[in-house]
């Protein structure tokens, strides 16, 4: 894995919303997962209000605003992450929902695919033992709200193979975050 293009974000809540922002305004296609579509809807519309005050604050050149939301796209059809090289998922802090959601997503993306949880509290091993791939496995931390804070804490799990705590770190960087 060399280079990351395209990321999934699975859950459009809080941490989700705040995290596809991030990743949007870095220039990644940015796809963004929900089972809800009224989150996905709101999570948009925080983009674009933040993206918008942005711009009223001299911080993001304004014909960037149109090209970072036209690299943002939501979808409730997790198929739709089929080429996505990074997924970071941010759903219910609930094990069982998380390895549910990991199985599936263990099908749908590719080998090289890394796969990342934003969990607070679970296991990085526990949650990358029902993902299929624990050595592409990681933990992205991010602080609350995403779209500000600079800190991603880093964790790997038992498994988690050199590169897989490398790649990401690398794009966490590309972020102007702090991994
Ligand atoms: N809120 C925080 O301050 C914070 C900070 C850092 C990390 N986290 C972690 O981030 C994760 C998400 O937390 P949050 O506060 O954003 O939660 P949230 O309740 O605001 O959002 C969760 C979203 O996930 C969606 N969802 C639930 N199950 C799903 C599934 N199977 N597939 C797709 N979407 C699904 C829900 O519809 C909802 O939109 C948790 O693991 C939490 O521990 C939270």
């Amino acid at each position: 894995m060399s280079e990351i293009k395209t990321i999934g974000i699975a859950g459009a809540g809080t941490m989700g919303a705040g995290i596809a922002i991030v990743c949007a305004r870095s220039g990644f296609k940015t796809r963004v997962f929900d089972l809800n579509q009224d989150a996905l809807d709101r999570a948009r519309a925080q983009a674009e209000g933040f993206l918008r005050k942005s711009v009223e604050r001299g911080k993001l050149a304004a014909e960037k605003l149109p090209q970072i939301m036209e690299a943002w796209s939501g979808t409730t059809k997790l198929e739709d992450f089929a080429d996505c090289d990074l997924v970071i998922e941010a759903v219910f802090e609930s094990l069982p929902v998380k390895h549910d959601l990991f199985g599936k997503l263990d099908k749908i993306c590719g080998p090289e695919a890394i796969f990342a949880s934003n969990t607070s509290t679970i296991s990085i091993t526990e949650i990358a033992g029902g993902s299929g791939r624990p050595d592409r496995f990681v933990g992205m931390h991010f602080c609350l709200p995403a779209q500000l804070m600079k800190l991603v804490e880093m964790s790997p799990g038992l498994s988690t193979s050199e590169e897989t705590l490398r790649v990401p770190g690398r794009f966490a960087r590309l972020w102007v975050k702090s991994p």
